[in-house]
């Protein structure tokens, strides 16, 4: 019995060692962004450390990966949902989003931000400080709706 479990541990620490082998595509990481909604907008403080906090590790090209996120299998879903994350909203290229798109962004963030949705609960599980109370949900909403509208002054 002992013996079973044993080799039941070893053959687990191998397989776990097995599994880093596996090929995966890591995010690419870049600190100068000079087309971010940041520095390219006027957005009020309390947004923009909102944003930094809650979204920024998936919707920038500044996601910050801590060391659990590196380990398989858990970095395959932590980079799955950065490249999906970037694809359908990245606060880093922002300057280059066409107007009709961006006004489609906003739009969808209110949603998400009004319903719960974002940021994950997964993410949220394992960071604690992205967690939006009731203000900062009503805060963003307000925000991405003047934002919308001086789309369009
Ligand atoms: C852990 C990663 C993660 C974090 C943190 C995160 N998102 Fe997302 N977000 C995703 C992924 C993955 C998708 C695409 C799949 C989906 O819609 O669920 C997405 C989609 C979106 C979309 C597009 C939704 C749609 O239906 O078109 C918006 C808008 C969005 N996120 C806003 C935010 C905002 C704002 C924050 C911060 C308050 C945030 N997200 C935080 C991972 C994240």
């Amino acid at each position: 019995m002992k013996n079973k479990i044993k080799f039941l541990g070893y053959a687990l620490v191998v397989a776990i060692v097995l599994l880093q082998l596996y090929p995966s595509d890591k995010p690419m990481v870049s600190a100068e962004n000079p087309d971010d909604l940041l520095l390219t907008n006027k957005v009020p403080e309390n947004i923009a450390s909102i944003l930094k906090s809650a979204c920024y590790d998936c919707h920038s090209n500044e996601s910050k990966f801590p060391w659990y996120s590196n380990i398989a299998p858990i970095k395959w879903l932590v980079y799955d949902d950065i490249k999906e994350a970037r694809e359908e909203l990245n606060f880093s290229e922002w300057n280059t989003i066409n107007r009709s798109d961006k006004g489609e962004l906003l739009d969808d963030l209110s949603t998400v931000i009004s319903e719960g949705e974002m940021p994950l609960e997964k993410y949220v599980l394992l960071h604690p400080e992205a967690k939006l109370s009731e203000e900062d949900r009503e805060a963003l909403v307000n925000w991405a709706d003047e934002m919308l509208d001086s789309l369009y002054d």
